[in-house]
Protein backbone atom coordinates (compact mmCIF):
# COMPACT_ATOMS: atom_id res chain seq x y z
CA UNK A 1 0.00 0.00 0.00
CA UNK A 2 1.24 3.60 -0.40
CA UNK A 3 -0.32 6.90 0.56
CA UNK A 4 -0.71 9.17 -2.00
CA UNK A 5 -0.31 13.06 -1.64
CA UNK A 6 -4.22 13.68 -0.40
CA UNK A 7 -3.74 10.95 2.43
CA UNK A 8 -5.39 8.59 0.99
CA UNK A 9 -4.58 5.05 0.67
CA UNK A 10 -4.36 3.47 -2.64
CA UNK A 11 -4.34 -0.07 -2.90
CA UNK A 12 -1.70 -1.83 -5.93
CA UNK A 13 -4.01 -1.88 -8.60
CA UNK A 14 -4.53 -4.96 -11.08
CA UNK A 15 -2.52 -2.59 -13.54
CA UNK A 16 0.47 -2.25 -10.67
CA UNK A 17 1.99 0.47 -12.86
CA UNK A 18 4.47 0.17 -15.55
CA UNK A 19 7.84 -0.69 -14.22
CA UNK A 20 9.09 0.75 -17.52
CA UNK A 21 6.98 4.36 -17.41
CA UNK A 22 7.65 5.04 -13.96
CA UNK A 23 11.17 4.07 -13.41
CA UNK A 24 13.86 5.89 -10.93
CA UNK A 25 13.44 8.86 -9.01
CA UNK A 26 14.74 11.55 -11.62
CA UNK A 27 12.66 13.40 -13.94
CA UNK A 28 13.81 12.39 -17.89
CA UNK A 29 12.74 12.26 -21.58
CA UNK A 30 10.72 9.39 -22.37
CA UNK A 31 14.11 9.02 -24.09
CA UNK A 32 15.86 7.90 -20.47
CA UNK A 33 17.60 11.46 -20.49
CA UNK A 34 17.87 13.08 -17.14
CA UNK A 35 16.40 16.81 -16.78
CA UNK A 36 17.86 20.09 -15.15
CA UNK A 37 15.02 21.86 -15.91
CA UNK A 38 11.45 21.36 -16.80
CA UNK A 39 10.02 25.17 -16.16
CA UNK A 40 12.17 27.31 -18.68
CA UNK A 41 11.66 26.77 -22.41
CA UNK A 42 14.78 27.37 -24.27
CA UNK A 43 15.38 31.21 -25.81
CA UNK A 44 17.62 33.18 -27.48
CA UNK A 45 18.44 35.26 -25.00
CA UNK A 46 16.02 35.91 -21.76
CA UNK A 47 13.73 37.97 -23.57
CA UNK A 48 14.42 36.16 -26.97
CA UNK A 49 11.78 33.76 -28.90
CA UNK A 50 11.89 29.98 -28.28
CA UNK A 51 13.96 27.90 -29.99
CA UNK A 52 12.99 24.95 -32.17
CA UNK A 53 15.79 22.54 -30.96
CA UNK A 54 14.43 22.27 -27.96
CA UNK A 55 13.60 19.07 -27.87
CA UNK A 56 11.92 18.93 -24.08
CA UNK A 57 9.84 21.54 -24.77
CA UNK A 58 8.43 20.15 -27.87
CA UNK A 59 8.41 16.40 -26.58
CA UNK A 60 7.04 18.03 -23.74
CA UNK A 61 4.15 19.52 -25.54
CA UNK A 62 3.75 17.43 -28.23
CA UNK A 63 2.82 14.58 -26.34
CA UNK A 64 0.51 16.79 -23.89
CA UNK A 65 -1.55 17.42 -27.14
CA UNK A 66 -2.18 13.98 -27.75
CA UNK A 67 -3.13 12.72 -24.48
CA UNK A 68 -6.77 13.01 -25.19
CA UNK A 69 -8.31 9.61 -27.38
CA UNK A 70 -11.96 9.86 -28.50
CA UNK A 71 -14.57 9.37 -26.24
CA UNK A 72 -16.82 6.64 -26.81
CA UNK A 73 -19.39 7.14 -29.22
CA UNK A 74 -21.95 5.93 -26.68
CA UNK A 75 -21.49 5.27 -23.05
CA UNK A 76 -18.65 7.99 -22.96
CA UNK A 77 -19.19 8.90 -19.10
CA UNK A 78 -18.75 5.94 -17.38
CA UNK A 79 -16.92 4.59 -13.79
CA UNK A 80 -15.70 1.69 -13.13
CA UNK A 81 -14.18 -1.12 -10.49
CA UNK A 82 -12.47 -4.56 -10.07
CA UNK A 83 -14.34 -6.84 -8.02
CA UNK A 84 -14.85 -11.04 -8.23
CA UNK A 85 -17.71 -12.93 -9.06
CA UNK A 86 -18.14 -16.54 -7.14
CA UNK A 87 -19.69 -18.95 -8.78
CA UNK A 88 -22.60 -21.15 -6.60
CA UNK A 89 -22.03 -23.96 -8.92
CA UNK A 90 -25.95 -24.87 -10.07
CA UNK A 91 -25.62 -23.63 -13.08
CA UNK A 92 -23.57 -26.47 -14.46
CA UNK A 93 -26.98 -28.11 -15.99
CA UNK A 94 -27.31 -25.50 -18.22
CA UNK A 95 -23.94 -24.49 -18.92
CA UNK A 96 -20.42 -25.72 -19.22
CA UNK A 97 -18.61 -22.43 -18.64
CA UNK A 98 -15.99 -23.11 -16.06
CA UNK A 99 -16.48 -19.91 -14.08
CA UNK A 100 -20.38 -20.38 -13.82
CA UNK A 101 -20.38 -24.52 -13.73
CA UNK A 102 -17.61 -25.28 -10.81
CA UNK A 103 -18.93 -24.44 -7.45
CA UNK A 104 -16.83 -21.95 -5.68
CA UNK A 105 -14.48 -20.69 -8.34
CA UNK A 106 -13.66 -17.45 -8.22
CA UNK A 107 -13.10 -14.89 -11.39
CA UNK A 108 -11.45 -11.45 -11.40
CA UNK A 109 -13.86 -8.99 -13.12
CA UNK A 110 -13.91 -4.89 -14.20
CA UNK A 111 -17.50 -3.41 -13.89
CA UNK A 112 -17.52 -0.42 -15.94
CA UNK A 113 -21.24 1.82 -15.48
CA UNK A 114 -22.24 4.41 -17.74
CA UNK A 115 -24.79 6.75 -18.99
CA UNK A 116 -25.81 6.52 -22.66
CA UNK A 117 -26.26 9.84 -24.17
CA UNK A 118 -23.74 12.10 -22.34
CA UNK A 119 -20.66 13.03 -23.13
CA UNK A 120 -17.94 12.55 -20.62
CA UNK A 121 -18.02 15.55 -18.71
CA UNK A 122 -21.66 15.23 -18.45
CA UNK A 123 -24.11 14.89 -14.78
CA UNK A 124 -24.16 11.12 -13.76
CA UNK A 125 -27.68 11.82 -12.36
CA UNK A 126 -29.48 12.29 -15.63
CA UNK A 127 -33.04 10.58 -17.05
CA UNK A 128 -31.21 7.79 -19.21
CA UNK A 129 -30.46 4.19 -19.66
CA UNK A 130 -27.50 2.98 -17.12
CA UNK A 131 -24.54 0.34 -19.04
CA UNK A 132 -23.56 -2.21 -16.77
CA UNK A 133 -20.47 -3.94 -18.48
CA UNK A 134 -18.94 -7.11 -17.24
CA UNK A 135 -15.51 -7.94 -18.45
CA UNK A 136 -14.79 -11.70 -16.86
CA UNK A 137 -11.35 -12.56 -16.57
CA UNK A 138 -12.05 -16.40 -16.49
CA UNK A 139 -9.68 -19.70 -16.71
CA UNK A 140 -11.04 -19.68 -20.43
CA UNK A 141 -10.23 -16.65 -21.61
CA UNK A 142 -12.30 -13.23 -20.86
CA UNK A 143 -16.34 -13.27 -21.11
CA UNK A 144 -17.89 -9.68 -21.50
CA UNK A 145 -21.61 -9.41 -20.28
CA UNK A 146 -22.15 -6.15 -21.95
CA UNK A 147 -25.62 -5.07 -20.50
CA UNK A 148 -27.55 -2.12 -19.42
CA UNK A 149 -29.94 -1.77 -16.50
CA UNK A 150 -33.04 -1.82 -18.52
CA UNK A 151 -33.81 -5.36 -19.69
CA UNK A 152 -35.01 -4.17 -23.15
CA UNK A 153 -33.64 -1.82 -25.94
CA UNK A 154 -35.00 0.64 -27.99
CA UNK A 155 -35.00 -0.86 -31.49
CA UNK A 156 -35.10 -4.34 -32.59
CA UNK A 157 -32.04 -4.18 -35.19
CA UNK A 158 -28.89 -3.32 -35.42
CA UNK A 159 -29.18 -0.96 -38.59
CA UNK A 160 -31.14 1.61 -36.65
CA UNK A 161 -28.66 2.01 -33.79
CA UNK A 162 -27.09 5.14 -35.63
CA UNK A 163 -30.15 6.72 -36.53
CA UNK A 164 -31.81 6.23 -32.65
CA UNK A 165 -28.37 7.37 -31.21
CA UNK A 166 -28.51 10.76 -33.70
CA UNK A 167 -32.18 11.26 -32.29
CA UNK A 168 -30.91 10.86 -28.90
CA UNK A 169 -27.56 12.89 -28.48
CA UNK A 170 -27.64 16.95 -28.80
CA UNK A 171 -29.17 18.38 -31.67
CA UNK A 172 -26.53 18.82 -34.33
CA UNK A 173 -27.10 22.81 -34.82
CA UNK A 174 -26.85 24.04 -31.23
CA UNK A 175 -25.40 20.73 -29.65
CA UNK A 176 -28.26 20.62 -26.75
CA UNK A 177 -29.61 19.12 -24.29
CA UNK A 178 -26.17 17.90 -23.26
CA UNK A 179 -27.66 14.51 -21.65
CA UNK A 180 -31.49 13.83 -21.47
CA UNK A 181 -34.52 12.42 -23.65
CA UNK A 182 -36.11 16.18 -23.61
CA UNK A 183 -36.26 17.38 -27.05
CA UNK A 184 -37.63 16.95 -30.16
CA UNK A 185 -35.70 14.23 -32.27
CA UNK A 186 -35.74 12.08 -29.39
CA UNK A 187 -39.69 11.88 -29.33
CA UNK A 188 -39.76 12.47 -33.09
CA UNK A 189 -37.76 9.12 -33.27
CA UNK A 190 -39.83 7.25 -30.73
CA UNK A 191 -43.25 8.47 -31.70
CA UNK A 192 -42.00 7.05 -35.96
CA UNK A 193 -40.62 4.10 -34.35
CA UNK A 194 -42.82 2.72 -32.19
CA UNK A 195 -41.11 -0.41 -31.52
CA UNK A 196 -39.34 1.83 -28.71
CA UNK A 197 -42.36 2.36 -26.49
CA UNK A 198 -41.31 -0.63 -23.63
CA UNK A 199 -37.64 0.93 -23.51
CA UNK A 200 -39.05 4.46 -23.16
CA UNK A 201 -41.78 3.54 -20.60
CA UNK A 202 -38.66 2.37 -18.42
CA UNK A 203 -36.75 5.23 -19.07
CA UNK A 204 -39.49 7.62 -17.72
CA UNK A 205 -39.98 5.04 -14.80
CA UNK A 206 -37.80 5.55 -12.08
CA UNK A 207 -35.61 2.97 -13.49
CA UNK A 208 -34.11 5.93 -15.37
CA UNK A 209 -32.71 7.96 -12.46
CA UNK A 210 -31.14 5.27 -9.80
CA UNK A 211 -30.03 6.01 -6.66
CA UNK A 212 -26.94 4.81 -7.05
CA UNK A 213 -25.15 1.96 -9.05
CA UNK A 214 -25.20 0.04 -5.91
CA UNK A 215 -28.73 -0.11 -6.20
CA UNK A 216 -29.42 -1.05 -9.75
CA UNK A 217 -30.48 -4.00 -12.05
CA UNK A 218 -28.40 -5.29 -15.01
CA UNK A 219 -29.57 -7.12 -17.88
CA UNK A 220 -27.83 -9.19 -20.71
CA UNK A 221 -30.93 -7.99 -22.65
CA UNK A 222 -30.46 -10.41 -26.04
CA UNK A 223 -31.09 -14.23 -25.17
CA UNK A 224 -27.92 -16.40 -25.22
CA UNK A 225 -28.05 -20.03 -25.95
CA UNK A 226 -26.40 -21.87 -23.20
CA UNK A 227 -24.76 -25.87 -23.29
CA UNK A 228 -23.71 -27.94 -20.85
CA UNK A 229 -21.13 -30.60 -20.29
CA UNK A 230 -23.45 -33.12 -22.39
CA UNK A 231 -23.77 -30.92 -25.13
CA UNK A 232 -27.43 -29.94 -24.29
CA UNK A 233 -28.57 -26.15 -24.89
CA UNK A 234 -30.97 -24.23 -23.57
CA UNK A 235 -31.95 -20.36 -23.77
CA UNK A 236 -30.81 -17.67 -21.37
CA UNK A 237 -31.64 -14.21 -20.30
CA UNK A 238 -28.56 -12.52 -18.10
CA UNK A 239 -29.82 -10.74 -14.85
CA UNK A 240 -27.76 -8.59 -12.10
CA UNK A 241 -29.99 -8.32 -9.14
CA UNK A 242 -28.19 -6.15 -6.72
CA UNK A 243 -27.95 -7.28 -3.30
CA UNK A 244 -28.93 -3.22 -1.72
CA UNK A 245 -32.08 -3.64 -3.73
CA UNK A 246 -33.50 -1.30 -6.41
CA UNK A 247 -33.77 2.04 -5.47
CA UNK A 248 -34.03 4.99 -7.53
CA UNK A 249 -33.69 8.92 -6.82
CA UNK A 250 -36.85 11.12 -7.14
CA UNK A 251 -36.78 13.51 -10.24
CA UNK A 252 -36.24 16.32 -7.78
CA UNK A 253 -33.35 14.73 -6.10
CA UNK A 254 -31.83 14.00 -9.27
CA UNK A 255 -31.45 17.58 -10.63
CA UNK A 256 -30.25 18.88 -7.40
CA UNK A 257 -27.41 16.31 -7.14
CA UNK A 258 -26.79 16.93 -11.22
CA UNK A 259 -26.23 20.73 -10.13
CA UNK A 260 -24.60 20.06 -7.12
CA UNK A 261 -22.23 17.34 -7.24
CA UNK A 262 -22.35 15.57 -10.92
CA UNK A 263 -20.10 13.40 -10.03
CA UNK A 264 -22.84 11.75 -7.87
CA UNK A 265 -22.59 7.83 -8.96
CA UNK A 266 -19.09 7.67 -9.11
CA UNK A 267 -18.29 9.62 -5.92
CA UNK A 268 -20.45 7.29 -4.48
CA UNK A 269 -19.03 4.30 -5.97
CA UNK A 270 -15.63 4.82 -5.20
CA UNK A 271 -15.95 6.20 -1.78
CA UNK A 272 -18.64 3.10 -0.93
CA UNK A 273 -15.26 1.22 -1.85
CA UNK A 274 -12.74 3.03 -0.16
CA UNK A 275 -14.50 2.87 2.90
CA UNK A 276 -15.00 -0.70 2.55
CA UNK A 277 -18.41 -1.03 1.68
CA UNK A 278 -18.42 -3.05 -1.06
CA UNK A 279 -20.86 -3.81 -4.34
CA UNK A 280 -22.85 -6.14 -4.33
CA UNK A 281 -25.01 -8.03 -7.17
CA UNK A 282 -26.01 -11.85 -7.87
CA UNK A 283 -26.39 -13.10 -11.33
CA UNK A 284 -29.52 -14.89 -12.51
CA UNK A 285 -30.61 -17.02 -15.12
CA UNK A 286 -33.92 -16.81 -16.47
CA UNK A 287 -33.80 -20.32 -18.63
CA UNK A 288 -36.10 -21.61 -21.31
CA UNK A 289 -36.92 -24.98 -23.98
CA UNK A 290 -34.14 -24.04 -26.88
CA UNK A 291 -37.02 -24.78 -29.33
CA UNK A 292 -37.06 -24.57 -32.90
CA UNK A 293 -39.20 -21.13 -32.97
CA UNK A 294 -37.10 -19.73 -30.27
CA UNK A 295 -40.43 -18.47 -28.51
CA UNK A 296 -41.41 -18.86 -25.10
CA UNK A 297 -45.23 -18.54 -23.74
CA UNK A 298 -45.78 -16.45 -26.60
CA UNK A 299 -43.01 -14.25 -26.27
CA UNK A 300 -40.40 -13.75 -29.03
CA UNK A 301 -36.79 -14.83 -27.59
CA UNK A 302 -34.94 -12.87 -30.42
CA UNK A 303 -37.05 -10.03 -30.02
CA UNK A 304 -34.77 -7.45 -27.60
CA UNK A 305 -37.77 -4.99 -26.96
CA UNK A 306 -39.30 -7.64 -24.99
CA UNK A 307 -39.03 -9.56 -21.67
CA UNK A 308 -39.74 -12.55 -20.15
CA UNK A 309 -42.11 -11.58 -16.95
CA UNK A 310 -40.55 -13.56 -13.72
CA UNK A 311 -43.25 -14.68 -12.99
CA UNK A 312 -43.45 -16.90 -16.14
CA UNK A 313 -39.65 -17.90 -15.85
CA UNK A 314 -38.26 -17.61 -12.01
CA UNK A 315 -34.74 -15.80 -12.43
CA UNK A 316 -32.38 -18.80 -10.30
CA UNK A 317 -29.41 -17.19 -9.24
CA UNK A 318 -26.08 -18.80 -10.03
CA UNK A 319 -23.40 -16.08 -8.64
CA UNK A 320 -22.27 -13.25 -6.60
CA UNK A 321 -20.09 -10.75 -7.73
CA UNK A 322 -18.37 -8.01 -5.08
CA UNK A 323 -17.06 -4.68 -6.08
CA UNK A 324 -14.20 -4.00 -4.13
CA UNK A 325 -10.90 -2.39 -6.20
CA UNK A 326 -11.10 1.18 -7.50
CA UNK A 327 -9.16 1.69 -10.64
CA UNK A 328 -5.92 3.23 -9.62
CA UNK A 329 -5.58 5.41 -12.94
CA UNK A 330 -8.88 6.31 -14.68
CA UNK A 331 -7.52 6.13 -18.34
CA UNK A 332 -5.43 2.93 -17.77
CA UNK A 333 -8.43 1.16 -16.76
CA UNK A 334 -12.35 3.00 -17.00
CA UNK A 335 -11.07 4.63 -20.24
CA UNK A 336 -9.55 2.30 -22.25
CA UNK A 337 -11.22 -0.95 -21.04
CA UNK A 338 -13.06 -2.66 -24.60
CA UNK A 339 -16.00 -4.95 -23.77
CA UNK A 340 -16.99 -6.72 -26.85
CA UNK A 341 -20.41 -9.18 -27.29
CA UNK A 342 -18.19 -11.69 -29.21
CA UNK A 343 -15.81 -12.53 -26.03
CA UNK A 344 -17.41 -16.03 -25.11
CA UNK A 345 -16.32 -18.66 -23.31
CA UNK A 346 -17.06 -22.68 -23.71
CA UNK A 347 -20.95 -22.70 -22.65
CA UNK A 348 -22.21 -19.56 -23.84
CA UNK A 349 -23.03 -18.39 -27.61
CA UNK A 350 -25.52 -15.70 -29.54
CA UNK A 351 -28.05 -16.19 -30.98
CA UNK A 352 -29.92 -14.80 -34.28
CA UNK A 353 -31.39 -11.49 -32.47
CA UNK A 354 -30.54 -9.17 -35.31
CA UNK A 355 -29.45 -6.24 -32.48
CA UNK A 356 -26.87 -8.77 -30.83
CA UNK A 357 -25.55 -9.80 -34.44
CA UNK A 358 -25.02 -6.13 -35.69
CA UNK A 359 -23.53 -5.39 -31.96
CA UNK A 360 -20.86 -8.45 -32.74
CA UNK A 361 -19.50 -6.11 -35.70
CA UNK A 362 -19.78 -2.41 -33.99
CA UNK A 363 -17.64 -2.93 -30.74
CA UNK A 364 -14.46 -3.66 -32.35
CA UNK A 365 -15.34 -1.85 -35.04
CA UNK A 366 -15.42 1.28 -33.17
CA UNK A 367 -12.37 0.31 -31.12
CA UNK A 368 -10.27 0.09 -33.79
CA UNK A 369 -10.58 3.88 -33.90
CA UNK A 370 -10.78 5.12 -30.11
CA UNK A 371 -8.21 2.40 -29.12
CA UNK A 372 -5.76 3.61 -32.15
CA UNK A 373 -5.88 0.17 -33.67
CA UNK A 374 -5.88 -3.59 -33.81
CA UNK A 375 -3.60 -4.19 -30.60
CA UNK A 376 -5.72 -2.49 -28.04
CA UNK A 377 -6.25 -6.34 -26.54
CA UNK A 378 -2.93 -5.68 -25.29
CA UNK A 379 -3.80 -3.23 -23.13
CA UNK A 380 -3.19 -4.64 -19.20
CA UNK A 381 -7.02 -4.10 -18.91
CA UNK A 382 -8.21 -5.93 -21.49
CA UNK A 383 -5.65 -8.75 -21.25
CA UNK A 384 -6.97 -11.57 -20.23
CA UNK A 385 -5.61 -13.56 -17.18
CA UNK A 386 -5.01 -16.61 -19.23
CA UNK A 387 -1.77 -17.18 -21.35
CA UNK A 388 -2.60 -15.79 -25.18
CA UNK A 389 -0.94 -17.07 -28.38
CA UNK A 390 -2.79 -15.59 -31.05
CA UNK A 391 -0.54 -15.59 -34.32
CA UNK A 392 -1.69 -11.71 -34.62
CA UNK A 393 1.72 -10.00 -35.38
CA UNK A 394 2.39 -6.29 -35.88
CA UNK A 395 -0.09 -3.44 -36.38
CA UNK A 396 -0.22 -0.10 -34.86
CA UNK A 397 0.98 0.36 -30.67
CA UNK A 398 2.15 -3.37 -30.76
CA UNK A 399 3.84 -3.86 -27.52
CA UNK A 400 5.06 -7.46 -27.96
CA UNK A 401 8.24 -8.78 -29.61
CA UNK A 402 7.00 -11.73 -30.85
CA UNK A 403 9.73 -15.10 -31.19
CA UNK A 404 9.73 -17.23 -34.20
CA UNK A 405 9.14 -17.13 -38.12
CA UNK A 406 6.13 -19.04 -38.87
CA UNK A 407 2.71 -17.49 -37.74
CA UNK A 408 0.91 -19.76 -39.70
CA UNK A 409 -0.95 -23.29 -38.88
CA UNK A 410 0.14 -25.72 -39.66
CA UNK A 411 3.91 -25.07 -39.65
CA UNK A 412 6.92 -27.33 -40.01
CA UNK A 413 9.66 -24.58 -38.45
CA UNK A 414 8.69 -23.20 -34.93
CA UNK A 415 8.01 -26.05 -33.61
CA UNK A 416 4.95 -27.00 -35.23
CA UNK A 417 2.51 -24.61 -32.64
CA UNK A 418 0.97 -23.33 -31.30
CA UNK A 419 -1.52 -26.06 -31.76
CA UNK A 420 -5.54 -25.73 -31.63
CA UNK A 421 -7.37 -27.76 -28.95
CA UNK A 422 -9.88 -30.11 -28.33
CA UNK A 423 -11.51 -28.56 -25.91
CA UNK A 424 -11.44 -25.27 -27.77
CA UNK A 425 -14.72 -23.35 -28.33
CA UNK A 426 -17.07 -24.80 -31.02
CA UNK A 427 -19.97 -22.66 -31.94
CA UNK A 428 -23.18 -24.66 -32.11
CA UNK A 429 -24.23 -26.27 -35.44
CA UNK A 430 -27.87 -24.45 -35.60
CA UNK A 431 -29.27 -24.43 -38.78
CA UNK A 432 -29.57 -21.26 -40.69
CA UNK A 433 -32.12 -21.59 -43.38
CA UNK A 434 -34.53 -18.75 -45.52
CA UNK A 435 -34.92 -16.23 -48.19
CA UNK A 436 -32.60 -12.88 -48.08
CA UNK A 437 -35.05 -10.40 -46.96
CA UNK A 438 -34.97 -6.85 -45.17
CA UNK A 439 -37.77 -8.26 -42.96
CA UNK A 440 -38.45 -9.10 -39.60
CA UNK A 441 -40.76 -11.97 -38.15
CA UNK A 442 -44.44 -11.09 -37.52
CA UNK A 443 -43.87 -11.42 -33.78
CA UNK A 444 -42.16 -8.10 -33.86
CA UNK A 445 -44.81 -6.27 -35.00
CA UNK A 446 -46.42 -6.04 -31.51
CA UNK A 447 -44.70 -2.52 -30.15
CA UNK A 448 -47.35 -1.99 -27.19
CA UNK A 449 -48.33 -5.28 -25.12
CA UNK A 450 -45.09 -5.14 -23.00
CA UNK A 451 -45.35 -1.30 -22.23
CA UNK A 452 -48.67 -1.47 -21.45
CA UNK A 453 -47.63 -4.75 -18.85
CA UNK A 454 -45.06 -2.25 -17.20
CA UNK A 455 -47.19 0.29 -17.17
CA UNK A 456 -49.87 -1.76 -14.93
CA UNK A 457 -46.84 -3.41 -13.07
CA UNK A 458 -46.22 0.06 -11.29
CA UNK A 459 -47.56 1.33 -7.77
CA UNK A 460 -49.51 4.52 -7.78
CA UNK A 461 -46.87 6.58 -6.70
CA UNK A 462 -44.46 5.25 -9.96
CA UNK A 463 -47.51 5.64 -12.01
CA UNK A 464 -47.46 9.59 -10.65
CA UNK A 465 -43.71 9.54 -11.65
CA UNK A 466 -43.48 7.85 -15.09
CA UNK A 467 -46.82 10.71 -15.64
CA UNK A 468 -44.97 14.04 -14.39
CA UNK A 469 -41.48 12.41 -16.30
CA UNK A 470 -43.24 12.22 -19.79
CA UNK A 471 -45.14 15.94 -18.82
CA UNK A 472 -41.39 17.23 -18.37
CA UNK A 473 -39.40 15.44 -21.08
CA UNK A 474 -42.49 16.07 -23.77
CA UNK A 475 -42.50 19.71 -22.66
CA UNK A 476 -39.05 20.19 -23.95
CA UNK A 477 -40.35 19.84 -27.17
CA UNK A 478 -40.43 22.59 -29.51
CA UNK A 479 -42.56 21.00 -32.33
CA UNK A 480 -46.13 20.39 -31.40
CA UNK A 481 -46.86 17.35 -33.84
CA UNK A 482 -44.10 15.49 -31.98
CA UNK A 483 -46.12 16.01 -28.88
CA UNK A 484 -49.20 15.08 -30.79
CA UNK A 485 -47.78 11.94 -32.15
CA UNK A 486 -46.06 10.67 -28.74
CA UNK A 487 -49.90 11.13 -26.93
CA UNK A 488 -51.39 9.13 -29.79
CA UNK A 489 -48.54 6.12 -28.40
CA UNK A 490 -49.62 6.33 -25.14
CA UNK A 491 -53.47 6.10 -25.49
CA UNK A 492 -52.75 2.65 -26.85
CA UNK A 493 -50.67 2.20 -23.61
CA UNK A 494 -53.50 3.73 -20.85
CA UNK A 495 -56.17 6.41 -21.20
CA UNK A 496 -55.44 8.12 -17.75
CA UNK A 497 -52.19 8.46 -18.14
CA UNK A 498 -52.70 9.43 -21.91
CA UNK A 499 -54.87 12.39 -20.34
CA UNK A 500 -53.21 13.41 -17.42
CA UNK A 501 -49.92 13.85 -19.83
CA UNK A 502 -51.93 15.94 -22.36
CA UNK A 503 -53.49 18.63 -19.59
CA UNK A 504 -49.80 18.78 -18.35
CA UNK A 505 -48.77 19.62 -21.99
CA UNK A 506 -52.09 21.80 -22.44
CA UNK A 507 -53.43 19.54 -25.14
CA UNK A 508 -56.01 17.50 -26.36
CA UNK A 509 -56.23 13.93 -25.71
CA UNK A 510 -56.36 11.84 -28.47
CA UNK A 511 -59.03 8.88 -28.68
CA UNK A 512 -57.38 5.75 -28.56
CA UNK A 513 -58.10 1.75 -27.33
CA UNK A 514 -55.37 0.33 -25.28
CA UNK A 515 -53.80 -2.35 -26.04
CA UNK A 516 -54.40 -5.38 -23.83
CA UNK A 517 -51.12 -6.43 -22.07
CA UNK A 518 -52.40 -10.25 -23.28
CA UNK A 519 -52.90 -8.90 -26.77
CA UNK A 520 -49.73 -10.95 -27.76
CA UNK A 521 -49.01 -13.92 -24.94
CA UNK A 522 -52.41 -15.14 -23.16
CA UNK A 523 -50.14 -16.45 -20.49
CA UNK A 524 -49.03 -12.26 -19.88
CA UNK A 525 -52.72 -11.68 -19.47
CA UNK A 526 -52.89 -13.97 -16.84
CA UNK A 527 -50.61 -11.63 -14.18
CA UNK A 528 -52.62 -9.25 -12.21
CA UNK A 529 -52.82 -5.62 -14.37
CA UNK A 530 -53.27 -4.05 -10.27
CA UNK A 531 -50.33 -2.56 -9.76
CA UNK A 532 -47.60 -4.29 -7.23
CA UNK A 533 -44.18 -3.55 -5.95
CA UNK A 534 -41.47 -3.63 -9.03
CA UNK A 535 -37.93 -4.99 -7.31
C1 LIG B 1 -21.07 0.81 -25.74
C2 LIG B 1 -24.73 -1.76 -23.93
C3 LIG B 1 -26.83 -1.86 -28.28
C4 LIG B 1 -22.82 -0.01 -30.15
C5 LIG B 1 -21.90 0.15 -24.88
C6 LIG B 1 -21.68 0.03 -23.47
C7 LIG B 1 -22.70 -0.70 -22.96
C8 LIG B 1 -23.57 -1.04 -24.05
C9 LIG B 1 -22.88 -1.10 -21.52
C10 LIG B 1 -20.55 0.66 -22.68
C11 LIG B 1 -19.39 -0.26 -22.63
C12 LIG B 1 -18.31 0.33 -21.77
O1 LIG B 1 -18.58 0.59 -20.59
O2 LIG B 1 -17.20 0.55 -22.29
C13 LIG B 1 -25.62 -1.99 -24.96
C14 LIG B 1 -26.83 -2.77 -24.84
C15 LIG B 1 -27.43 -2.78 -26.06
C16 LIG B 1 -26.58 -2.03 -26.96
C17 LIG B 1 -27.29 -3.44 -23.57
C18 LIG B 1 -28.70 -3.45 -26.51
C19 LIG B 1 -29.22 -4.47 -25.92
C20 LIG B 1 -25.91 -1.46 -29.17
C21 LIG B 1 -26.03 -1.54 -30.60
C22 LIG B 1 -24.89 -1.04 -31.12
C23 LIG B 1 -24.05 -0.62 -30.03
C24 LIG B 1 -27.23 -2.12 -31.34
C25 LIG B 1 -24.48 -0.89 -32.55
C26 LIG B 1 -24.99 -1.51 -33.58
C27 LIG B 1 -22.05 0.41 -29.11
C28 LIG B 1 -20.80 1.09 -29.28
C29 LIG B 1 -20.29 1.33 -28.02
C30 LIG B 1 -21.24 0.79 -27.08
C31 LIG B 1 -20.17 1.46 -30.61
C32 LIG B 1 -18.99 2.03 -27.65
C33 LIG B 1 -17.95 0.96 -27.40
C34 LIG B 1 -16.58 1.50 -27.17
O3 LIG B 1 -16.27 2.61 -27.61
O4 LIG B 1 -15.78 0.78 -26.54
N1 LIG B 1 -23.06 -0.51 -25.21
N2 LIG B 1 -25.49 -1.56 -26.26
N3 LIG B 1 -24.69 -0.90 -28.86
N4 LIG B 1 -22.29 0.24 -27.77
FE1 LIG B 1 -23.85 -0.72 -27.03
Amino acid sequence: KTVSPTGRTEREGLLGGDPRAQAGDHLTTAQGLRLSDTDHSLKAGRRGPSLLEDHHLREKITHFDHERIPERVVHARGAAAHGTFVSYGNAASATKAKFLAEKGQETDVFVRFSTVLGSRGSADTVRDTRGFAVKFYTDEGNFDLVGNNIPVFFIQDAIKFPDIIHAGKPHPDREIPQAQSAHDTFWDFVSLHTEATHHVFWNMSDRGIPRSYRTMEGFGVHTFRLQNADGDTVLAKFHWKPVAGVHSLVWEEAQIAAGVDPDFHRRDLADSIENGAFLEYELGLQLFPDTEDETFEGIDLLDPTKIVPEELAPVQLVGKLTLDRNPTNYFAETEQVAFHLGNLVPGIHVTNDPLLQGRLFSYVDTQLTRLGGPNFPQLPINRPHVPVNDNLRDGFHQTAVHRGIAPYLPNSIDGGGPFTSEDGYVEIPTRVDGPKVRENPASFDDHFSQAALFYHSLTPIEQVHITEAFTFELGKCYEQAIKERELEVLAKIDTGLCEAVAAGLGLPAPKGEPVAHGAISPALSQIPAEPGPIT
